[in-house]
């Protein structure tokens, strides 16, 4: 087996918990975990809504597909929780399948947006009616979770630590 194949890529909406899922499930397999959208902050040296604000919404796409190639190239065994919007550009869909497996957390519109009411940090959600964007974006996205994700865990009603157990339980092996 190739060694990116290891790696576990968490997928969902914004709010739907990856990032502290990826924490939980870094103690818990004793794995580095990465956020692609940290990731991406660090090289641009500013935050997503900067980089939103000040070279658009194309630019930033360019930066995960780049930083997804990148990635599938130095392979290390590693959870990386990636940003919702990642696997909307077609081809980002195998090189996250490549990276390893892809486990999709959905959530419902309703749970996203209690989570995330009076977030500032999410650039898409800075508008006069997040729950109607929130379910629009959703449902044009469906498609691509669902084409991109070997294993989905339904998450509305499970707290970080549940969703990491469930994943380590579904993923025999993942422990290395
Ligand atoms: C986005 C999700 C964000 C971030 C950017 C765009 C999206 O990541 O990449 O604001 O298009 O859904 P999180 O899912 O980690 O919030």
């Amino acid at each position: 087996m190739e060694k990116t194949s290891r790696n576990i890529i968490l997928i969902g909406f914004m709010g739907s918990g990856k990032t502290s899922v990826g924490l939980k499930l870094s103690y818990k397999l004793r794995r580095p975990v990465e956020d692609t959208d940290k990731l991406i902050e660090r090289r641009e040296g500013c935050s997503v809504s900067e980089i939103f604000a000040r070279r658009g919404e194309a630019y930033f796409r360019e930066q995960e597909t780049k930083l997804l190639e990148d990635l599938v190239r130095t392979g290390h065994e590693c959870i990386y929780s990636v940003g919702g919007g990642t696997p909307v550009r077609p081809c980002n869909r195998p090189l996250l399948r490549q990276l390893g497996t892809v486990v999709y957390l959905r959530a419902q519109p309703e749970t996203v947006y209690e989570r995330l009411k009076g977030d500032t940090t999410r650039p898409l959600l800075q508008c006069e009616d997040p729950l109607g964007r929130i379910r629009e974006l959703m449902e044009s996205r469906r498609e691509a979770y669902e084409t991109c994700a070997h294993l989905t865990l339904e998450v509305d009603r499970m707290a970080p630590e549940a969703i990491a157990e469930a994943i380590e339980t579904y993923l025999p092996g993942a422990h290395g």
